[in-house]
């Protein structure tokens, strides 16, 4: 028995995995990108995916706002909706990464414990990535403008306003801001960093 399912069987693949990398020229895996709202989160992410693309790389990005339009269009913002948010991503990336795609994936994923069993579930082709951009330069950016909208209290439970977030501390990958002032370095530089971090990790060929 697996969850509730009854009767089901695991069906092993017909490709084994050197072949899939061989063929894919690349391994497959999952970057994890976590951090507040406004953090910079899917800009660098969709900046990497097309650093990755002009190599020629095989790459897929999954990206919390839209992933809310479809898939997950039934979950909301409660501690409950996001862990199942989480977990239902985790499952799909660890699909695409087991299929040899690099996969971007970028989430807030608050919580460390729904971050940690991702990482459990996806193994050793899991990499984390935290945007580590303070609250204050989140909040001064506000590209939706949504924590205005918090502050007003015209949204509830929103993420470093009114509900947590949850720091990693052994994230892989540390995005931060330079120097006192905040500034952010531009997205290109940033995904130029992590080209060269997945390449002295192998999952480059
Ligand atoms: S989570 O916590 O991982 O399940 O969230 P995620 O799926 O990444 O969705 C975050 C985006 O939803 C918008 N939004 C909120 N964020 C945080 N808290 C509340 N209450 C909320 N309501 C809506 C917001 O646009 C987030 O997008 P990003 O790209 O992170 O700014």
């Amino acid at each position: 028995k697996v969850g509730d399912s009854t009767n089901i069987k695991w069906h092993e693949g017909s490709v084994d995995v050197q072949t899939r990398e061989k063929t894919m020229g690349q391994k497959g895996c999952v970057l994890w990108f976590t951090g507040l709202s406004g953090s910079g989160k899917s800009t660098v992410a969709y900046t990497l995916e097309h650093e990755l693309f002009k190599r020629g790389n095989k790459v897929v990005t999954l990206d919390g706002d839209n992933i809310r339009h479809g898939l997950n269009s039934n979950l909301g913002f409660t501690a409950e909706d996001r862990e199942e948010n989480i977990r239902r991503i985790g499952e799909v990336s660890k699909l695409f990464a087991d299929a040899g795609m690099i996969t971007l994936v970028s989430f807030i994923s608050p919580y460390k414990r729904d971050r940690l069993k991702v990482r459990e579930r996806v193994g050793d082709k899991f990499l984390e990535v935290y945007m580590k951009i303070p609250l204050s330069v989140c909040e001064e950016r506000d590209p939706k403008g949504l924590y205005k909208a918090a502050r007003a209290g015209k949204i509830k439970g929103f993420t470093g306003i009114d509900d947590p977030y949850e720091e990693p501390e052994n994230a892989e990958i540390e995005m931060k801001v330079a120097g006192e002032d905040g500034v952010l370095a531009p997205p290109r530089e940033m995904a130029q960093e992590m080209v060269k971090i997945l390449e002295q990790k192998g999952f480059l060929s």
